[in-house]
């Protein structure tokens, strides 16, 4: 049977330029830091950027943007939550607060479908998607719903963290999946292994963004992180991925 929701996605999303989802088979390297930062630094640059959290076991972007869960206002749809001028951003928190969502496989499909059917995004240059960590079945479900949908990939330069993200890499291309950049973060020294992973697999290296000890102190508080050097190094990486573009659409 033909689900009317996914027919209802493209609509929702026909304001929305580009879409582009930070991505990394493996957990804990800042796909959260640097899609929030990202957003907040485009939008400092004027452009209307969203951003979606659909890391539901953990979702944590509202608290790197320092916004309070609350139920979505309703019109024609759920409008996100706004965090500052030109960025706004729709998460399972808003629904479930602190509350630990215990989803199994297909209800995490369903709820992306649903999230997506709901939320009005109106008019934007950029939806930035906030990934669990893994190959799983948020990937999937994503790049089905959104075929038009692009991935930075994010690692360290840690092998801890390349051995893993190799096997994302390789994923995405048999999903025929986009990789607008793969970005090195938490950079201590030489990005080469990451530089290195991003040429066997043919796909664009976008940047580095260093380890920022400071940056733990700025969580929480979108006018310190949007000042940061990560947020300088994520804007470099972003035009060179060519996602810093004006990109708006009519809605
Ligand atoms: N460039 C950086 N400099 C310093 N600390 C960083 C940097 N990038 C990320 N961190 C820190 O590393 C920790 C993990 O980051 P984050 O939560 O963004 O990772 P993640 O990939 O989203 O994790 P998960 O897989 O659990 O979703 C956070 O405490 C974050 O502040
Ligand atoms: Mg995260």
């Amino acid at each position: 049977m033909i689900d009317p929701r996914g027919a209802v996605v493209g609509r929702r999303l026909a304001g929305v330029g580009r879409v582009a989802a930070f991505c990394s088979a493996k957990g804990g390297v800042g796909k959260t830091l640097c899609t929030t930062v990202a957003g907040l630094a485009l939008a400092g640059q004027g452009k209307k950027v969203g951003i979606l959290d659909l890391d539901f076991q953990g979702s944590s972007a509202h608290v790197f943007l320092g916004v309070a869960p609350r139920f979505p206002e309703e019109e024609k749809g759920l409008v996100p939550l706004e965090v500052t001028d030109g960025l706004c951003l729709m998460s399972a928190a808003a629904f479930a607060g602190n509350r630990a969502l215990a989803l199994r496989g297909p209800e995490v499909s369903d709820a992306i479908l649903e999230l997506l059917a709901v939320t009005q995004w109106g008019v934007l240059d950029l939806l930035l998607i906030d990934m669990p960590p893994g190959i799983g079945e948020e990937v999937l479900d994503i790049g089905r719903l959104i075929p038009r949908m692009e991935a930075l990939v994010v690692s360290t330069p840690s092998s801890a963290s390349t051995a893993v993200v190799e096997r994302l890499l390789a994923f995405l291309a048999e999903m025929r999946i986009v990789v607008a950049g793969v970005i090195a973060n938490m950079v201590r020294g030489d990005a080469e292994p990451v530089r290195e992973m991003a040429r066997r697999f043919s796909v664009p290296f976008a940047g580095e963004v260093d380890f920022e000890p400071c940056i733990e102190d700025a969580l929480g508080f979108p006018q310190r992180l949007a000042k940061s050097r990560t947020a300088a190094a994520l804007l470099t990486a972003l035009h060179a991925a060519d996602l810093a573009r004006e990109t708006r659409r009519k809605a």
